[in-house]
């Protein structure tokens, strides 16, 4: 077999094309004294002896301390542990001025990390010009689940789940002016109904709110910017009125796959077009925690881990979207209306949202509530601002191409 010989900059430059975690290997010296050291090469190795591997330089003085502890830690650093990172690198590597505790078993613990692994060294054995060390692991757990620090390419970043990716400009921006155009018939909706008045848009798979008004003297909740990922039973008029093409892609994300509960969402499709509107009712959860969970989903600090929780959450209130035909004389928790706004093409740009309402309603005031709402949902459609928002829009993005 013939022998590759490498310089160190194509190595560093091809290898430099694979993104790694961040951890720092802490122990105890002989002298008693905490030190660390920050790696790349940290895997995962095995459940069944739960094992984990790093790689140091054979040629490392920091790891010739850290070899003769008898427990080290893996704390795997976050996003906002930079400093962490570089100090362990290339800077004294001790812990002065660092904030740690101690493991279980007694090895340094930095504080503010994701999580940390406590290990015994189980093997070390040489590969090439680094030790391959297998640690044994004694203990382990997740103290804070942020996004963990990145390293790729000598940069430092951060893991983007899929939702956080910049949200398509066009869509957000004819959302945010579309909204703007609706300002006045907002205010008056909060106003009337003393409720909270919002304006949603679709953009990058999820459904933003581009304009909010409270109702007087209380905090507008969910605020402009909140987001809620476009999925079963959440923006059905989003899609009522669009391909099936794009109904399939909504119903797909329906996990595992149900086709009685896909038939069940189509019907709820057809009455929405057929009426107009859409509404949910109250559920049993705290509307409180429901916007804690959109604050969630729209935060820098989103992991995938949480996303799918949250989305399982909004799957989970699904029954409170079930339609409901309102009788006369019952009293209804109603916990928010929409209503379409049509764009000249005649598809939905926009969607009015009445929340926050007077609970235990009689039928004909939740009635007068849709007649308000869904006819400030048709003024808006018509107005002449809107297309001129529209033609404005499509102008600005042919002279910018
Ligand atoms: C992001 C990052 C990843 C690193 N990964 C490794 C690694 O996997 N193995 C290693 O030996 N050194 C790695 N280093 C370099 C060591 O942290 C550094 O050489 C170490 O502190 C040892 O210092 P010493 O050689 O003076 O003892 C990494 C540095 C950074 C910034």
């Amino acid at each position: 077999m013939s022998q590759l010989l490498l310089d160190d900059g194509r190595f560093r430059e091809v290898l430099g094309h694979y993104p790694t975690g961040v951890v720092v290997i802490t122990a105890a010296d002989a002298a008693g004294q905490p030190i660390g050291m920050t790696i790349g090469s940290f895997s995962s190795v095995s459940l069944d002896p739960p094992l984990i591997a790093y790689l140091p330089m054979r040629s490392s003085r920091t790891f010739e301390r850290i070899r003769t502890a008898e427990s080290f830690c893996v704390n795997i650093l976050a996003g906002d542990q930079e400093d962490l990172c570089r100090r362990f690198a290339s800077g004294p590597r001790d812990f002065h001025g660092v904030a740690w505790s101690r493991s279980p078993g007694g090895a340094p613990l930095l504080e503010g990390t994701v999580g940390w692994i406590e290990c015994t060294t189980y093997d070390i054995s040489e590969a090439g010009d680094h030790y391959l060390v297998l640690g044994r692991i004694t203990d382990l757990a997740v103290d804070r689940p942020v996004q963990p620090l990145l390293f790729f390419q000598g940069g430092y970043g951060r893991f983007t789940p899929k939702s956080l990716v910049a949200l398509p400009e066009r869509d957000l921006i004819t959302g945010v002016r579309l909204a703007e155009a609706a300002r006045g018939e907002l205010e008056q909706l909060a106003h009337r109904l003393d409720a909270q008045a919002s304006a949603l848009a679709a953009a990058g798979g999820d459904l933003v709110v581009v304009g909010a008004t409270g109702a007087p003297g209380r905090p507008v909740d969910p605020p402009p910017g909140a987001r809620v990922p476009l999925r079963p039973p959440l923006g059905e008029l989003h899609v009522a009125w669009q391909s099936q093409e794009a109904v399939h892609a909504w119903l797909d994300q329906i996990r595992p796959a149900d086709e009685d509960l896909k038939a069940a969402y189509r019907r709820r499709l057809e009455v929405a077009r057929a009426r107009g509107w859409a509404m949910a009712m109250t559920g049993s959860r705290p509307e409180g925690d429901f916007y804690a969970d959109l604050r969630a989903y729209a935060s820098a600090d989103l992991t995938p881990e949480r996303a799918r929780r949250i989305e399982a959450r909004i799957t989970e209130a699904a029954q409170q979207y079930e339609p409901v035909d309102l009788v006369p004389g019952q009293r209804y928790d109603v916990q928010s209306i929409v209503a379409p706004v049509f764009g000249p093409e005649g598809d939905v740009q926009l969607v009015l949202r009445v929340c926050q309402l007077p609970q235990q309603a009689e039928a004909t005031e939740v009635l007068g509530w849709i007649e308000e709402l869904t006819a400030a949902a048709r003024r808006v459609s018509a107005a002449e601002g809107v297309s001129r928002i529209f033609r404005a829009i499509d102008t600005g993005l042919e002279q910018a191409g």
